[in-house]
């Protein structure tokens, strides 16, 4: 539903007018989500901006709504690109809370607002009191930067920090909820007349979580690339029968793994240990053996664990590359090599159990793009999963997660997952509308479910798929089924770029300009764009070959084209799952 026009001469308050336009744009902007009935009346409005790529800061949002109500407030979550910073200045009382993508960049919904509130013509922001909770991984170069950015932002146009910006690491639950706990009563400090909210019951959440996984069984494990190709892809169904779990085209499923028994064993004789000593770790003494296998991550080494290596082996090389600060080069000196390699590498930097453990980051999920709709299969979920395999330093390596899949999971072992929804990422509701898919790799997971749902639907838009991926022979995964919806005119259009059958590589971007005018008619026609699969490259570069198509066929300048794709992003019709 789209939120109504409120003319400027209705008799409303400035807070009722926030209240009944959050009210209307009903799904797009949570406010007071099932909050029951409320009594607005001149109740301090606390607004809430979420910037989010996979659902973490968008649910802490709503967690912040719920405490806000507690504290007599009237909050209104919306996502950032719901708003425009015109709007923002007026937010009196405004809690940002943002992950940071790509390489420390704004996650896709609050792109627009940061480039407006970043610009010279944005507005200052004297009256706004604010907080930030930034949401990142210390894994990445830039920590929490989009974060730290709008802190930073929001000061300089004037607005006043009352709480210090909590920057939160992979698990950030703890440290988000002590943010709440502080900022929220200090939003709500002065403020002369309450909310007064019932006790309506809440929207359920799900009993499943990051926290407690649900245990499903894998049904099927199938090799989808061929077995003389140069890469290794799977089809994978697991189970969510009897969980009362449901999912949408579009949602992810996040997998959390245990590690790889040789390299737990290989680590620990590395160390010199026998696996059997007992560690302390959450609150219990579990085995080395153990709290190796399932509680931390062991692959990639956390730069504590290499600032340490470095200064207990003295190694020149590594010392002057981390005092140098260049973090490029660093990157280059780790890529591939993970800590087996580096004690393997120094064995003179020596490590008790106990020392190695405080070093290390706690094992995280890994997220995968549902390759099938949840309507058509309700009772399980399909994973397309690029198997991390490689050999660097003398050794194969593997990756933590998909190769868990592919090699660990048996029929009786349980697989712990949970959900993580997706809500900008949505086949459009109206079936009439043509979508537009670029997905090469396993990019073309849930393109995969959005062209079961649309089946489902029996809707009648036009589906136009791009997909690649390195050779037709052996990497075309999900042939036939993609044929046979051709054939059934499901899919309208199908490109394909194999990057190398031939000498000149050939990309799905190079298909979309070849195109480039019946892609321009379809984006005319109301079409929606989405794009899936890697961040760093593809993506970047299916971005630059959009503008190109906008500008060449729809005869615009280039900042013409930038206007045409910022709409569509405010429309929601060009959507990204990259990573
Ligand atoms: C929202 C979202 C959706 C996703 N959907 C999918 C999906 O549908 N399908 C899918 O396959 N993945 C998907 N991913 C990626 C997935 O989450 C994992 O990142 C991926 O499976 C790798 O995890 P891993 O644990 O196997 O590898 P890790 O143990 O995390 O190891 C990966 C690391 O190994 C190193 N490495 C990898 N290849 C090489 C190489 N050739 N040489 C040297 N070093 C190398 C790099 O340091 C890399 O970062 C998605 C990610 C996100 C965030
Ligand atoms: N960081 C890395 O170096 C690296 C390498 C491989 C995969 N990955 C990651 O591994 C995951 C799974 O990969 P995947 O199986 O989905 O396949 P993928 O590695 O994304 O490759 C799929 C197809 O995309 C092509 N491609 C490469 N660069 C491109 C670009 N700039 N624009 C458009 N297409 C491009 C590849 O061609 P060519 O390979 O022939 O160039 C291949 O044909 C992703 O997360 C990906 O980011 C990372
Ligand atoms: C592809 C990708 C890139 C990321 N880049 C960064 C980064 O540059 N800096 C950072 O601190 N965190 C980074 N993160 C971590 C996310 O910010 C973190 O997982 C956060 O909890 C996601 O919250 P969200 O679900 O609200 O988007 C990245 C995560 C992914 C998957």
């Amino acid at each position: 539903m789209k939120a109504p026009f409120i003319p400027e001469n209705a008799p409303y308050s400035d807070t009722q007018r926030a209240w009944l336009g959050g009210f209307f744009a009903g799904m797009h902007s949570h406010m007071l989500q099932s909050a029951g009935s409320v009594d607005q009346s001149n109740a301090r409005t606390l607004h809430i901006l979420y910037g989010s790529q996979t659902g973490n800061s968008e649910s802490l949002s709503h967690d912040v709504a719920n405490s806000a109500k507690s504290h007599g407030l009237l909050p209104m979550v919306k996502s950032m690109d719901e708003v425009d910073v015109a709007q923002l200045a007026k937010m009196d009382y405004l809690l940002i809370i943002t992950s940071t993508y790509g390489e420390g960049a704004m996650p896709d919904n609050a792109e627009m607002l940061w480039e407006a509130a970043n610009s010279d013509a944005a507005p200052r922001l004297e009256n706004v009191n604010y907080s930030v909770l930034a949401l990142g991984d210390t894994s990445y170069d830039l920590f929490c930067q989009a974060g730290i950015d709008w802190d930073q932002r929001l000061e300089a146009l004037g607005a006043k920090r009352i709480f210090d910006r909590v920057d939160c690491d992979v698990d950030f639950e703890a440290a988000a909820e002590e943010w709440i706990s502080e900022v929220v009563p200090l939003m709500a400090e002065g403020a002369s007349t309450v909310a007064v909210v019932d006790t309506a019951p809440q929207a359920s959440k799900s009993a499943y979580n990051r926290k407690n996984p649900f245990p499903a069984k894998m049904s099927v494990n199938r090799i989808v690339t061929a077995l003389d190709s140069s890469k290794e892809t799977r089809h994978y169904e697991i189970s969510i029968s009897g969980s009362d779990l449901s999912y949408e085209a579009g949602d992810a499923l996040c997998v959390i793994p245990s590690n790889c028994p040789e390299l737990v064993a290989n680590i620990i004789k590395a160390l010199g240990c026998t696996g059997s000593e007992q560690e302390p770790v959450a609150g219990e003494l579990i085995s080395l053996s153990d709290a190796l296998q399932s509680h931390f991550e062991i692959k990639l080494p956390s730069k504590e664990l290499v600032e340490e290596i470095a200064k207990r082996s003295g190694d020149q090389e590594l010392n002057n590359i981390l005092s140098s600060g260049d973090k490029d080069q660093l990157s280059n000196y780790l890529w591939g090599r993970d800590t087996l390699d580096l004690f393997l590498q120094f064995p003179n930097a020596e490590f008790s159990a106990a020392e190695f453990i405080a070093l290390l980051k706690p094992l995280q999920h890994r997220a995968y793009s549902i390759s099938s709709s949840g309507k058509a299969h309700p009772d399980t979920v399909h994973l397309t999963v690029a198997s991390v395999r490689y050999d660097a330093h003398g050794r194969n390596h593997k990756g933590v997660c998909s190769t868990y899949l592919a090699d660990l999971v048996g029929e009786e072992t349980d697989v712990r997952v949970f959900f993580t929804p997706n809500n900008n990422f949505r086949v459009p509701n109206d079936d009439s509308l043509p979508m537009i898919m670029v997905g090469p790799g396993t990019g073309i997971a849930p393109f995969r479910a959005f062209l079961q749902e649309r089946e489902f639907r029996k809707a009648n838009g036009k589906n136009w798929l791009f997909f690649g991926d390195r050779n037709a022979s052996t990497d075309f995964i999900y042939r036939e089924e993609i044929e046979a919806m051709q054939s059934s005119g499901l899919l309208t259009r199908l490109d394909l770029a194999f990057s190398r059958d031939q000498e000149e590589k050939i990309y799905v971007q190079d298909r979309m300009k070849q195109s480039g005018a019946e892609l321009w008619a379809w984006l005319e026609q109301g079409g929606y764009f989405f794009v899936c699969g890697d961040a760093y490259r593809m993506a970047k570069d299916v971005d630059k070959a959009l503008h190109e198509v906008i500008q060449q066929h729809g005869n615009k300048t280039l900042l013409e084209a930038v206007d045409y794709v910022n709409q569509l992003k405010k429309d929601k019709r060009y959507v990204r799952d990259v990573y």
